[in-house]
């Protein structure tokens, strides 16, 4: 008989997992949110990675009931795992998870995370839990497997069914499993690493590394700055060199880059060793939204000044509003006076407001009416702004923002001022 699957939590990587799998496998997906199953069952993702199309046309059943989940071969994790107030790892969600899915399995079961966390989270936490409420043993009546997820929403060439996949097992019969599983949505993309920590570490140095080399592009354009040099100048010119690493400057927001180095340094404490650079990347990239908010402030004559923000999610074309930097700078540069709109055609009104309290603008029919216009993300929309545009949108000697560097190729009258990082 063919293996059956439950994966675990249906949001940015649950659901396109889920649905790739559900082309070759039998696949029931839940998830607690009982909001989300319903839109699900609607054919409505408000995450924007599935068409209504893909949710009619697949296989895939959806549930909000446990009981649907019962005796299944193959349970995927896919919950988030965030850090709390004190940048601590919050295990709430995969714990919660893990009673679920202890009550759920049979013999025999193969529970695979997919959440990011640090080395050991899988054998010795999770493990234990299922352990727990499953009545069973690990490693012999049930077995855990490791699969870091890599996909990037947004991203229309990085999708779960192109990249190449890390998988580990408790066993080696148990990673062939997971290599094959896999392996049948990916073209056989597989890498098998040595052991589950091994593939947990993996995944969480990967983004640490995406954050420090940030942090250092964004302490080279606060030394630029500080010298009155164009950081893209500097960056185009160095570009040119075989071996320079193409970072841009700008705030790091989300869930993954903004957290996982958490999670490392956290790994790294508990080990023994106090991590440097990894924590030293994340205050410089934490602390850009207060810098960027004290330099444009300088930037803008004296007074209470009309301000308005393009871009609210925490990465472009995505409407994914966890950790939103934009928010960040726009709280900073209320805190210095300043009237704040902000406008962001991706993300859900609702939950602008009920997150951040920001009523968004509905549109940019406000001509001529801004003192100063940011570009903090860099959708579709606003990338494809001409001249036109973003001058209608502001007053006369006002300031354009560009920090996306999404305007540089535009030119601008005399009459608007421009700043990028
Ligand atoms: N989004 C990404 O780009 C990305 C990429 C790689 C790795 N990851 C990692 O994958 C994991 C999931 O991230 P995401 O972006 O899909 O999160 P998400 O918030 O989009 O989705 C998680 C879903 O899990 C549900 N959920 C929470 N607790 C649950 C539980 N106990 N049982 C069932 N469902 C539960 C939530 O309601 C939500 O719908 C995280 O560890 C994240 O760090 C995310």
């Amino acid at each position: 008989m063919q293996d059956n699957i439950a994966i675990i939590g249906l949001g940015y990587v649950g659901l396109p997992l889920a649905l790739e799998l559900a082309k070759n496998f039998d696949v029931i997906g839940f998830d607690v949110s009982v909001r989300r199953t319903r839109e699900l069952k609607a054919h409505q993702d408000r995450t924007g990675v599935a068409s209504r199309e893909t949710l009619r046309n697949s296989s895939l059943r959806i549930t909000s009931t446990t009981n649907d989940l019962v005796g299944r071969a193959i349970y995927i994790v896919t919950v988030p795992t965030p850090v709390d107030s004190e940048k601590q790892p919050d295990l709430s969600a995969l714990l919660n998870a893990c009673k679920a899915v202890g009550q759920l399995m049979r013999k025999g079961s193969i529970i695979v995370f997919e959440s990011t966390v640090y080395p050991g989270v899988t054998e010795e936490i999770c493990g234990p839990e299922l352990e727990q409420t499953s009545g069973l043993i690990s490693g012999k009546e049930f077995f855990l497997g490791y699969s870091p997820e890599r996909m990037n929403p947004g991203d229309e060439e990085h999708t779960v069914d192109r990249i190449t996949k890390v998988v580990a097992g408790q066993t080696s019969e148990v990673t062939q499993k997971l290599a094959q599983l896999y392996g049948s949505i990916n073209g056989k993309k597989i890498f098998t690493a040595k052991n589950i920590k091994t593939a947990e570490a993996a995944k969480v140095i990967e983004n640490a590394q995406r954050d420090i080399n940030i942090a250092f592009i964004n302490e080279v354009a606060m030394i630029c700055k500080k010298t009155g040099l164009s950081t893209h100048e500097v960056l185009t010119a160095a570009r040119t060199k075989w071996n320079f690493l193409d970072f841009v400057p700008g705030l790091v927001g989300g869930h993954c880059i903004g957290v996982d180095p958490y999670y490392l340094s956290y790994w790294s404490k508990i080990n023994g060793h106090n991590p440097e650079v990894i924590l030293a990347g994340r205050r410089i990239n934490d602390g850009m939204a207060v810098f960027l908010a004290e330099k444009i402030n300088k930037e803008l004559t004296q007074g209470r000044k009309k301000i308005l923000i393009l871009g609210l999610s925490f990465k472009a074309n995505v409407p994914d509003l966890r950790n939103s930097k934009s928010a960040d700078l726009a709280n900073a540069l209320k805190r210095q006076g300043h009237d704040i709109e902000v406008h962001d055609p991706v993300v859900d009104v609702a939950e602008a407001r009920t997150v951040y309290g920001f009523d968004l603008l509905k549109n940019l029919q406000k001509v001529n009416y801004f003192d100063c216009v940011i570009g903090s993300v860099s959708h579709k929309t606003y990338c494809s702004f001409d001249s036109h545009i973003l001058v209608s949108l502001i007053k006369n000697d006002g300031l354009i923002v560009d920090l996306k560097g999404m305007w540089q190729g535009i030119e601008l009258p005399k009459t608007v001022r421009r700043w990028d990082l």
